[in-house]
């Protein structure tokens, strides 16, 4: 049999005749006389079982067995007490509650070897159930845990597609790239808590360069001044790979090398790519994370999709760009054609887009109705297509029929226009030019602030422009005179309009020739 068996008795007899018989069955056993020595031998030798007398020198053995007991909690050394004395019960209920069993002396050898195997074989089973039992509880624990962890993982990935399916549809509807730079700086820093990022990017399909198109976390000072080349260099090798590249680490060729050594000693770590249908239309790099810790498989992946997106969105936006240039030239060619129709009106259309652009500016419009003012003075009298040639050129007064006619101008230019839709919010502008602030104008008569401050601003402009032209009926007012008359029609045109009109030819900024 296996197992380490301490016997402690204070007659080496009783020991011995023990001892001999456990040995005699395979145990390995230490012997103690003292109560004191017990519990050292306790300590060292670590027994898996104790016999021990009741009456010992010293410390007794009801004693000892407490602080057994006090070191063994989990019980997993069974103590056998002997005794040649009847123990009183009272002291039996105290004591011997940590003691497997209690021997009369004197024994039979046979009694101890079979309670010794019987104890040692409960204490075993017991110990191994108790192991199983830790084992299986740990498991348990983990297993809330794992659950815990792919629960959170779950989260975490349903919230990133939501994520970027709100970002692609954002990409895919804003039509502004700088919005569209904006939205993606904001998403790529927020979802993974990247310190640095910038954007290089094709503003045209023709860009032989990449230029700075904005960042975060980075003095942009430098960046501004710097171009990548779309075809060569650092572009070349990221549309060959596709990949993120460390910049610090990354074996490349010449140009690409220099180029990947400039933006890693302002801080950025790394760069991919944005490519649609083959072609390089951007640059990205981006530095480490704020946390300080290194990206995982799971986002850069995110980034890519997020790069992805954002390189669908840009070209988008730069396509209905270009649209809309096509457009503006198309409706630019008809404006041409309509000065061209009235000889003293030539260059009146693209000074009044000028004027009206920058008293917005001066204004400090938001850069979407810049946009629109700009669009609505350009197309301001688009209507007179409609007006005959001869009627536009008379030189003396015009008939009632006459005057319906030219006065239909600003309705017949809104119709035209109303279907396209990027001019729409130009439409409000084409169609109220010659609104006045008393009510008296025309077609709508509104009155005030019924008229939109764009259509205000188009009006102020086009008679300002009207006034310091040549007309066949008059000669051109100066700068000077035109404001006068501008600033005698309180009832007309809005004087804080007129006033910023003011403020821009005194800076020199709008000059007469
Ligand atoms: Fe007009
Ligand atoms: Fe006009």
């Amino acid at each position: 049999m296996d197992g380490n068996i301490l016997i402690v008795d204070d007659d080496p007899n009783v020991v011995e005749i023990i001892t001999d018989s456990l040995r005699s069955r395979g145990y390995v056993t230490e012997s103690a006389y003292n109560g004191e020595d017990a519990l050292r031998k306790y300590e060292d030798f670590k027994p898996d079982l104790v016999v021990l007398d009741v009456v010992l020198p010293g410390k007794n053995g009801l004693a000892v067995c407490g602080e057994i007991r006090a070191r063994d909690v989990n019980y997993d050394v069974p103590v056998i007490m002997i005794s040649a004395n009847p123990i009183p019960d009272d002291l039996l209920e105290t004591y011997l509650l940590g003691a497997q069993d209690f021997i009369r002396k004197p024994f039979s050898v046979k009694e101890i070897l079979a309670k010794v195997d019987t104890f040692l074989s409960q204490a075993c089973g017991r110990r191994d159930l108790r192991e199983k039992n830790e084992i299986l509880e740990d498991e348990v624990l983990k297993g809330q845990e794992d659950l815990k962890r792919v629960n959170r993982e779950l989260k975490k990935k349903v919230f990133d597609m939501r994520t970027l399916f709100d970002l692609s549809q954002d990409l895919n509807r804003l039509r502004d790239p700088d919005d569209l730079v904006n939205v993606f700086f904001l998403t790529i820093a927020g979802q993974l808590g990247i310190g640095s990022l910038a954007l290089f990017y094709a503003r045209s399909d023709g860009d032989a360069y990449l230029t700075f198109a904005g960042g975060k976390g980075i003095r942009d000072g430098v960046l501004r001044a710097f171009q990548l080349s779309r075809a060569a260099g650092l572009s070349g090798h990221l549309l060959g790979g596709q990949e993120v590249v460390d910049l610090r680490r990354s074996a490349l060729p010449g140009e690409a090398r220099r180029e990947a050594s400039f933006m890693a000693g302002l801080g950025f770590h790394y760069c991919y790519p944005l490519v649609v249908k083959s072609s390089l239309v951007g640059v990205v790099f981006f530095g480490g994370k704020v946390s300080g810790q290194r990206y995982r498989a799971n986002e850069l992946e995110m980034f890519r999709s997020i790069c992805s997106s954002a390189a669908t969105g840009l070209e988008n936006a730069r396509l209905y760009q270009e649209l809309q240039s096509t457009y503006l030239s198309t409706i630019k060619v008809l404006v041409s054609t309509i000065e061209a129709k009235d000889a003293y009106t030539r260059g009146h259309t693209d000074r009044v887009a000028l004027f009206a652009r920058m008293i917005a500016e001066e204004m400090q419009l938001e850069r979407k109705d810049l946009e629109t003012v700009s669009f609505g003075a350009t197309l301001h009298d688009i209507g007179k297509l409609g007006v005959y040639e001869d009627i536009l050129n008379k030189p003396g007064e015009l008939t009632d029929g006459e005057w319906k006619i030219v006065r239909s101008h600003p309705e017949v230019g809104a119709n035209i226009i109303r279907n396209m839709k990027f001019l729409e919010s130009a439409c409000d502008l084409v169609r109220h030019h010659h609104e006045r602030l008393d009510g008296r104008g025309y077609p709508d008569g509104l009155k005030g602030k019924e008229i939109s401050i764009g259509a205000r601003i188009v009006a102020v402009a086009d008679s300002f422009d009207a006034m310091t032209s040549d007309r066949p009926y008059r000669q051109a007012f100066s700068y000077q005179e035109a404001i006068e008359q501008l600033r005698m029609q309180t009832d007309k045109f809005d004087s804080d309009v007129i006033e910023h009109l003011v403020r821009l030819i005194e800076a020199g900024r709008i000059r007469g020739e």
